[in-house]
């Protein structure tokens, strides 16, 4: 087990940025100021599992933003799994410091109970009633399993405990307002599926499940409203990149590269890192395609299913 680090010294990583995600929508109704949390009193009979919990934590990507920043860059090997903060996520609303989530029991989530983790990851909410923000991809995870999450933090505590606590947030004003939080939670946090398939193929179905939820594809590649809210009729079909450098690509059958794409290219470059015609993978899908990797060659078949199953967000391109 690799030895403890202390996460103290704030680190910007500027290719972090795409994380701003909805967060235009806090913004507008910020100010609205509604205090409304909906949160799971009740969690299923489910004896939590570490060892399925990990598949979670890969596809679910928590290390590339939880794992501390080593010298200034993002962690590597086994540094993803300290999970002691540190990253800054450097948006136009103001610096997101992402926190410390190892089993630490002061600094970490170690002192939390099953509950307090499943209300954070699928309703958004924190032990003290606090919405979070969706910097935070909860939106995704309200998708998930509860059974999954609970596993997953069966797992996170088996990860080293990491000392050292991370700033507040330096949010501008009317960001710096959790309340309004809760008004776009009621517009944008949905349980149900985005996409409907064939409810008897087992492939599509797991695909979807990994896509849709844990995966949060959908954070990056999907376009937002003017809410911030991620538009359905164009989903997966490619967004602004937040770094200001080009476009997150269409990944749906319209896409530029993926229309030439067979789903055992998209499961290859999911596995590898590399296209069809020997492109290396870059900018911010690398950590994902690194997650992606760490998944068994069936789940990523079976995202590859699902992305040339999705209907084509450019029909006419
Ligand atoms: C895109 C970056 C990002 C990813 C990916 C991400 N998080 Fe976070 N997470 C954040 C940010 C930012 C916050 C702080 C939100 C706030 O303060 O409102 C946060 C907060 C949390 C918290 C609350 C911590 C506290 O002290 O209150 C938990 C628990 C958490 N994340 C768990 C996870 C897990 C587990 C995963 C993987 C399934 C994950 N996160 C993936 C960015 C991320
Ligand atoms: C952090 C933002 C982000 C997330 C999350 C993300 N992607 Fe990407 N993705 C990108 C970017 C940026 C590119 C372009 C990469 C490049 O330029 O090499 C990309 C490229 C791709 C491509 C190749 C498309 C092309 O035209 O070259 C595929 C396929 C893909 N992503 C699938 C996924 C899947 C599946 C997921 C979820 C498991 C996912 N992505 C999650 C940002 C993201």
């Amino acid at each position: 087990m690799a030895p403890a680090r202390t996460a103290t010294t704030p680190i910007v990583l500027k290719k972090s940025s795409y994380y701003l995600l909805g967060t235009v929508a806090v913004i507008a109704l910020a100010a609205i100021g509604l205090t409304r949390t909906t949160t799971t009193n009740e969690l299923p009979a489910h004896s939590a599992d570490a060892s399925p919990g990990e598949r979670i934590f890969w596809a679910g990507g928590c290390a590339s933003c939880h794992a501390t920043p080593v010298d200034g860059k993002r962690a590597k090997g086994d540094d993803k799994l300290l999970l002691g903060g540190g990253l800054e996520l450097d948006t136009p609303f103001g610096v997101f410091h992402v926190p410390n989530i190892s089993p630490h029991v002061e600094d970490g989530i170690g002192d939390w109970s099953m509950l307090e983790f499943v209300n954070a990851m699928q309703h958004g909410v924190s032990p003290d009633g606090r919405h979070y923000y969706p910097s935070f991809p909860y939106t995704s995870y309200a998708k998930m399993n509860t059974e999954d999450v609970m596993d997953l933090r069966a797992y996170l505590a088996t990860l080293p405990e990491v000392a050292g606590t991370t700033p507040e947030h330096a949010l501008d004003f009317p960001w710096s307002v959790r309340r309004g939080i809760g008004l776009w939670k009621r517009m944008n946090l949905k349980s149900d599926p985005v996409i409907d398939v064939a409810e008897d193929d087992e492939q599509l179905l797991l695909g979807r499940y990994l896509v849709e939820s844990a995966g949060h594809c959908g954070e990056c590649h999907t376009p937002r409203d003017g809410f911030g809210g991620m538009i359905a009729s164009e989903w997966l079909g490619g967004a602004a990149n937040p770094d200001g450098e080009g476009k997150v690509p269409d990944i749906t059958p319209s896409g530029k590269n993926v229309s030439g794409w067979s789903a055992s290219d998209i499961a290859y470059y999911l596995e590898s890192g590399f296209t069809p015609d020997f492109d290396t993978v870059g900018g911010t899908m690398v950590a994902v395609q690194e997650n992606m990797s760490r998944l068994s060659a069936d789940d990523r078949a079976a995202i590859a299913a699902y992305l040339n199953a999705v209907p084509a967000a450019h029909p006419t391109n």
